[in-house]
């Protein structure tokens, strides 16, 4: 598995990746995005967020991984088509990522509490549960070396 700068051509990609079922559910912005505002999008998030990589496991684009600094705090946000998940791609990526950043760094990521698959991913990644509140879960880890 590898993790792949994002490109502008990749655009479409994450269009269809973005607006497709599941992701829109375990989303908090629930709302199909119409293509015009994810082009605007897409173009500043690849210039602005420096670590937005796709997973790429054998030339097939299956997923992406990107990381939001936010204050210091790294927000993670990950997500694997339907047709490749289960096979460990996503815990894969959240180490790799890990390694593209300084030591210490702190990690988070909001999860719906409804979205057991992702609160197990994060928590076998080494992510703790560090608040709540109605709908959504607040994991954080500390990268330590
Ligand atoms: C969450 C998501 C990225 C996981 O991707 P994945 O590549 O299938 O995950 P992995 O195969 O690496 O699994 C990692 C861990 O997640 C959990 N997990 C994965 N699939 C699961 C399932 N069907 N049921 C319960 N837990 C599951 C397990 O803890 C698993 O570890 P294990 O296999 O040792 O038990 C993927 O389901 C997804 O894209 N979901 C929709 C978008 C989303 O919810 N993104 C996160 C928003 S914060």
């Amino acid at each position: 598995m590898r993790l792949i700068k994002a490109k502008i051509r990749d655009s479409n990609f994450f269009f269809n990746l973005r607006n497709s079922p599941e992701v829109r559910r375990n989303s908090i912005n629930k709302k199909k995005i119409d293509l015009k505002s994810h082009q605007e999008w897409f173009k500043k998030a690849i210039k602005k967020d420096k670590i937005f990589k796709i997973v790429n496991k054998q030339k097939k684009d299956c997923g992406y991984v990107r990381l939001k600094k936010k204050s210091k705090v790294f927000f993670v946000s990950i997500s694997v088509r339907k047709e490749f998940r289960g096979r460990n791609l996503a815990s894969k990526a959240l180490t790799k990522i890990e390694k593209l950043v300084p030591a210490k760094t702190e990690f988070a990521a909001i999860v719906k509490k409804r979205n057991i698959i992702s609160k197990n991913l994060f928590e076998k990644a080494g992510y703790n549960v560090s608040s709540k509140n109605k709908n959504s879960l607040f994991l954080k880890k500390n990268k330590k070396k």
